[in-house]
């Protein structure tokens, strides 16, 4: 496979998983069902890009700063379904919050700061 096609997947999960975060933070029942398995699957697709763009550049162990960073902000992406369920007094810090990691990230990718 191609780092083009291990970026148009990582690319592809991502949107999923920030489509699935804007309609759970609204709350209530109505599409849940979709929205959570959107999350999952696009947590999902965006590791296996993730870890498939590491490959293909051949970033091995040890990794570099940023990558062990885009990883913690995966987990952070993974929990926030369930924050939007417990904590929805904080909704919305948390909808911006996942904007600015969405940012943090894509600055981490291109940037490579560390
Ligand atoms: C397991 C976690 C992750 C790993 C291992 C990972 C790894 C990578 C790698 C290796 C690249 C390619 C960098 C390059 O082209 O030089 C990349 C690109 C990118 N990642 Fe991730 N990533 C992870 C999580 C995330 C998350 C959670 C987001 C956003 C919410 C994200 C957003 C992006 C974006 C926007 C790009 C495109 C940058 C470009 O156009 O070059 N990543 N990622």
């Amino acid at each position: 496979m191609t780092i083009e096609f291990y970026l148009w997947l990582h690319l592809g999960g991502i949107s999923l998983i920030l489509l699935s975060v804007g309609g759970l933070a609204q709350g209530g029942d109505s599409g849940r069902k979709l929205l959570s398995a959107a999350h999952g699957i696009g947590l999902l697709i965006s590791l296996v890009g993730g870890f498939g763009l590491l490959a293909r550049y051949q970033i091995m162990w040890p990794w570099p700063g940023w990558v062990f960073a885009k990883i913690a902000i995966w987990f952070a992406f993974g929990a926030s379904a369930t924050l939007f369920r417990r904590l929805p007094q904080l909704m919305r810090p948390l909808w911006w919050g996942a904007w600015g990691l969405f940012l943090v990230a894509a600055y981490l990718a291109i940037q490579k700061p560390f």
